[in-house]
């Protein structure tokens, strides 16, 4: 495996402020958050670094040139760092803190505030990226913000990113899909939403090649250079270019041999090549070591003090392994980020209120579930449902009702998003029986229920209902990676059984990733609905009636059976543990070819791939023209809703590189929606830029040790999925 290139650079800012002593007059850009200048006229004459007047460097430096060593290591531990009053933790001693500190609180996470009542459960991360919508994602970060701060939380752990590497990775449903475009601008989005009210901070994670839960503490993702940089990096650049978290999390996992932790990438391409200059704190436990640690760039260890005591952090600096100047820059960071996201000027409310959901934050949870969801078959236009007067619908299935089946599953578990595999929010959904049932009752028709407890009895309501909506679920969450993609509790059988019994049968799907399918072609419509969130009910009665169309794509490849996925060896998923060793090696060696590029390059085709979802209208594509500037591609095309009802269309633009350049395929370069009226047509333009933080024209060239774009003919390749692309246009570069 190659070396994942140390070099030791930081960054101008940083590096600056460390040395200067900043004058106190306002000289630099205000800080982030500007209070009133009553408010800068009124802090504390001990608390210099509380004049909002000067910008978060200058304010974290006044701070830090009146801290003493100790007072400097509290930043360096979350426990210490957050509250300043208290001097002991865990049996270690601080002196109390500097004074006008604030109190900052953590909380997870990228779906909902977790662990409290009185909040808004929103649809899982993986319903919000298949909207492909950067404006949900942002409002959807305001709302998470806002209720995290009514409970006395003023830091988000979260968005959460990874690169879909297998389905089989427990925390799929955290996460924003397979592609590094899609989930890296939708992470930025959702950090520029929880940051927005500037009093939050965004904690973007976890850093990185963090791909699987099966030993994810014990296991070395073993990577080649380019593969790091093109597909677990770059949505990581992507979301670092896009916004400016207070935090980025390091990963459980090791990067060929190092923890991610204690690991020299955290230096040497989050801060150095990326620029990142917010703190980088570790996950729960991720810590291994004091000096490798601190000197490899993590600044603050979550939770309580282990391996970043001040008794520990002082030997490391007499043994030499450490400088006080990586101390210092570990608690600037710290200080200057909370600044920078507003903690400082903002107390967190004396009491935290019962109930912080509101009217618009769960218009939002609605929103996502119905843009979220996605119509993955359709056969004969059986949806949107055409009930009246003397129609009877069957639905089916545990997870459509709140009242739980003998094995104790029910709607509230699909809304609680794992399926009891974490600490979830508490979460009474609006059941889709209760939604479905009040808005068949609108146009006279009628609805059975059958929990499917007995499959022959489920069958028999079937057979007697003019349509049956049956329901499939399996969880899925952090921990534990699923043993396989089918459905839990016979879901497969339950199905086959009600499509028997009736040829009109409508499947809703509540999984947190790609599920198998072997009834597929019995039924005549598919629902990706994923973990809906408690507007699951609303969402889906209006989608099945039509009343709102389906918007939604997917954000990952659905294949046929896991033995299709990019994994095929033991040595590559779930990793091999040698006799005596500690550590699981997992071996990358599939390279790029992750995800759709992999059903691409080795030519399967996936049960439905990537970008794939239906509407009840239909779009067509045409009049695609590719011009360039320079090495910036300029990508036209036009698209139309040929059909009946209006819809919104997400078109998606795809570039092949040369083949010189060994990528396994094409890749996604841009994507746009339209909201189109029948009959209605739109002219995209998008600009396709070289050196934007996707690099799409380039590959990472490892010799050079940098991006590079090489010369030959492009593909251009627009259309509704990745393969569904009716246009595309060839270019060449010099
Ligand atoms: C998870 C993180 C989370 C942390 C704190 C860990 O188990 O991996 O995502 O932020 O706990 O709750």
């Amino acid at each position: 495996m190659s070396k994942l290139a140390p070099r030791r650079r930081r960054p101008v800012s940083i590096a600056a402020a460390l040395l200067t002593v900043l004058p106190l007059a306002v000289t630099g850009p205000a800080s982030a958050h500007p209070a009133t200048s009553e408010a800068s006229a009124s802090y504390p004459s001990a608390c210099p670094w509380m004049d909002t007047r000067k910008s978060a460097d200058q304010r974290a430096t006044l701070l830090l040139k009146a801290s003493t060593l100790d007072q400097k290591l509290r930043w360096l531990v979350e426990h210490a760092a957050n509250n300043p009053a208290q001097t002991v933790f865990s049996g270690v001693t601080y002196p109390a803190q500097v004074p006008c500190t604030p109190t900052v609180t953590y909380t997870d996470g990228p779906d909902g505030v977790r662990g409290t009542s009185g909040v808004t459960a929103f649809p899982a991360p993986i319903s919000q990226a298949a909207t492909w919508s950067v404006r949900l994602s942002e409002q959807k970060g305001r709302a998470l913000a806002e209720e995290a701060f009514g409970k006395q939380k003023n830091v988000v752990l979260g968005p959460g990113i990874a690169s879909g590497r297998t389905p089989l990775s427990g925390r799929t449903p955290e996460y924003l899909g397979e592609d590094s475009l899609l989930s890296g601008e939708l992470a930025a989005a959702g950090i520029r939403g929880i940051q927005a009210g500037g009093k939050s901070g965004a904690v973007l994670k976890h850093y990185v090649a963090n791909e699987q839960e099966t030993d994810r503490s014990a296991s070395s993702s073993n990577i080649d250079e380019r593969t790091f940089r093109q597909v677990y990096n770059l949505p990581f650049e992507i979301a670092l270019d896009k916004s400016d978290p207070a935090g980025v999390m390091c990963s459980y996992n090791q990067i060929n041999g190092v923890y991610a932790c204690e690991n020299p990438i955290l230096d040497d391409v989050l801060k150095d090549d990326l620029g990142y200059d917010g703190y980088v704190m570790s996950d729960f436990y991720a810590v291994h070591s004091t000096g490798p640690s601190l000197a490899a760039g993590l600044d603050q260890e979550l939770n309580r003090p282990i391996y970043y005591t001040p008794d520990r952090i002082k030997e490391a600096l007499t043994a030499g392994t450490i400088t006080t100047r990586q101390i210092d820059e570990a608690a600037y960071r710290v200080v200057r980020a909370y600044i920078a996201a507003g903690l400082f000027d903002h107390a967190l409310p004396a009491t935290a209120a019962a109930d912080v959901s509101t009217a618009s934050h769960r218009a939002t949870a609605r929103a996502i579930a119905e843009q979220g969801s996605v119509l993955l078959k359709n056969d004969r236009g059986i949806l949107p449902l055409k009930t009246g007067r003397k129609t009877t619908i069957a639905v089916i299935g545990a997870t459509a009702s709140n009242t739980p089946d003998s094995s104790g599953i029910s709607a509230v578990d699909a809304c609680s998003m794992r399926f009891r595999n974490t600490p979830a929010m508490t979460c009474t959904p609006v059941a889709p029986l209760e939604s479905i049932t009040a808005r068949a009752a609108r146009t006279g028709s009628s609805v059975v229920f059958d929990n499917g407890d007995d499959v022959a009895a489920a069958a028999a309501t079937a057979a007697e209902a003019d349509v049956a909506v049956v329901f499939g679920w399996y969880g899925m969450g952090e921990f534990a990676d699923p043993a396989s993609l089918s459905l839990a509790d016979g879901g497969d059988a339950l199905i086959s059984a009600v499509a028997k019994a009736n040829k009109n049968t409508v499947v809703v799907l509540e999984t947190g990733s790609a599920v198998t399918m072997p009834w597929i072609d019995e039924v005549r419509a598919v629902i990706e609905a994923w973990y809906p969130g408690e507007q699951q009910g609303p969402a889906l009665a209006r989608l099945l009636w039509g009343d709102t169309n389906f918007t939604g794509k997917l954000p990952m490849s659905f294949p046929k059976s896991v033995a299709d996925t990019p994994t095929t060896t033991p040595a590559q998923y779930p990793g091999v543990k040698a006799d005596g060793q500690t550590i699981r090696q997992v071996d990358y060696t599939e390279g790029l070819a992750v995800g759709y590029k992999w059903y691409d390059q080795q030519g399967i085709d996936p049960l439905f791939p990537f970008g794939h979802g239906l509407s009840y209208t239909d779009y067509r594509y045409d009049r695609l023209t590719v011009s360039k500037a320079g090495r910036d591609l300029s990508v036209s095309f036009r698209v139309r809703n040929v059909g009946g009802r209006t819809g919104t269309e997400i078109s998606q633009v795809y570039l092949t590189l040369p083949s010189s350049t060994g990528e396994p395929g094409k890749r996604l370069v841009g994507f746009s929606q339209s909201a189109l009226k029948p009959g209605a047509a739109k002219t995209i333009t998008l600009k396709i830029r070289e050196k934007s933080a996707d690099h799409p024209l380039s590959y990472w060239d490892v010799r050079k040790d940098q991006w590079r774009t090489a010369a030959g003919e492009y593909t251009v390749s627009v259309g509704s999925s990745s393969r569904s692309l009716p246009e595309s246009a060839t270019i060449r570069l010099n």
